[in-house]
């Protein structure tokens, strides 16, 4: 099928098949279609359908609560069709350039499942094949006996690795977060369309970077540091990770930041935030590379990089409260410009 696209930056066009969303099919033809979280919360990927007929394929999409149904608005990442039709997206789109990694489908295996905490676990994915993938990248992930997507961010960096490896936080309730949870899931098969998202670590910035996580948010930052350490990125500039988690019984990767700490030769700062107790000594108890302190993440980001802000790119991910929290701080107190913040909300 034609899909045609009508945008702030001209008109575009891409073939879409009835088993892809339209947003997946046109990112990977190269298209720069507007989107957040892929799966159907964040109503970013907003679009009218001028001609043609596109179905959703979750009506209750909490992204849909963005969009003006009366006058045939759809969001393009629940949205499918099964001929010819034309769409006006409220935004600019353009091909990407050649080389920058296009989403694609695969497919994988569950392996070496892991329990971090009472809530958090993660897990590898075994792909048919490997997939390039920027530091801080996401993909959408689907399994047989749940329906729809789920996004989750890359927490390994390599180049081109045939293994992806995810770590999930349990939602109580949540579709998929109890499967993991629940069922021996070791050997499952999944579905994946990656990678996603632009909240990615771009080394020729030459910048110095602070992360601020919430609970599973950290998946990507590991992504960034290890990155940051294999290339040598440390020698020449600072970066500052801020995990907030609840309590120390709450707390997971301390092993693998003390191990990127160790290889950044002092140039990476990690300090785990607790926002509900006081942490027992400033410094980890087994992990002397890594501090703590008590209080939100943000604030404690904000406490410790008083006065040494500058120029620095921002990454935030977790939990939405958290991130605007971090994203106001960013703002308003390090006063970053709007391109030197990334970020990624987990709802
Ligand atoms: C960019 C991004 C990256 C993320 N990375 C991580 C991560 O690394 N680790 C992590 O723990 N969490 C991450 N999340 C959150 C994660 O995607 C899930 O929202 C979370 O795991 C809860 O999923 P659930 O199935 O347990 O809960 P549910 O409440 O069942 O589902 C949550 C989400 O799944 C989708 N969904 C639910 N039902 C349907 C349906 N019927 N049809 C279609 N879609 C449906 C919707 O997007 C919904 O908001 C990320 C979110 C985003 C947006
Ligand atoms: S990108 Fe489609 S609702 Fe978020």
């Amino acid at each position: 099928m034609k899909v045609t696209v009508q945008s702030k930056s001209g008109i575009q066009e891409f073939s879409a098949e009835t088993s892809d969303n339209l947003l997946y099919a046109g990112l990977k033809e190269g298209l720069s279609l507007p989107y957040e979280c892929a799966t159907g919360t964040c109503g970013t990927c907003r679009a009218r359908v001028m001609e043609g007929d596109v179905s959703l394929a979750w009506n209750e999409a909490p992204g849909l609560a963005y969009v003006k149904r009366s006058k045939n608005e759809v969001l393009l990442c629940q949205a499918h069709t099964a001929g010819d039709c034309t769409l006006r997206v409220p935004a600019k789109v353009e091909r990407m350039a050649d080389g920058a990694p296009r989403p694609e489908n695969f497919s994988g295996r569950i392996e070496n499942v892991r329990r971090l905490t009472h809530d958090v676990m993660d897990f590898e994915v075994a792909l048919d094949r490997p997939m390039s993938f920027h530091a801080g990248q996401f993909a959408a992930v689907t399994c047989q006996e749940v329906t729809g997507a789920r996004a989750y961010s890359m927490v390994n960096h390599e180049d081109a690795p045939d293994r992806l490896k995810f770590v999930v936080k349990r939602k109580p309730g949540g579709g998929f977060s109890d499967w993991l949870f629940d069922r021996q899931v070791d050997g499952k098969p999944l579905k994946l369309f990656g990678p996603l998202g632009r909240a990615t670590f771009r080394p020729e910035e030459n910048k110095d970077f602070v992360c601020i996580a919430g609970g599973s948010g950290i998946a990507g930052m590991v992504s960034i540091a290890t990155h940051a350490a294999r290339i040598g990125y440390f020698d020449q500039h600072k970066g500052h990770v801020f995990f907030g988690v609840r309590t120390m019984e709450d707390c997971f990767y301390a092993a693998e930041f003390a191990e990127i700490a160790r290889r950044a030769s002092g140039n990476l700062e990690v300090t785990i935030a607790l926002s509900n107790e006081d942490p027992p000594q400033d410094i980890h108890p087994e992990y002397p590379e890594i501090r703590l302190a008590g209080g939100f993440v943000h604030e404690v980001c904000s406490r410790a990089m008083a006065g040494r802000f500058g120029e620095i790119v921002g990454f935030v991910a977790g939990p939405p409260p958290m991130v605007d929290g971090a994203l106001r701080m960013l703002i308003m107190e390090a006063r970053l410009p709007a391109d030197c913040i990334r970020y990624d909300k987990f709802g």
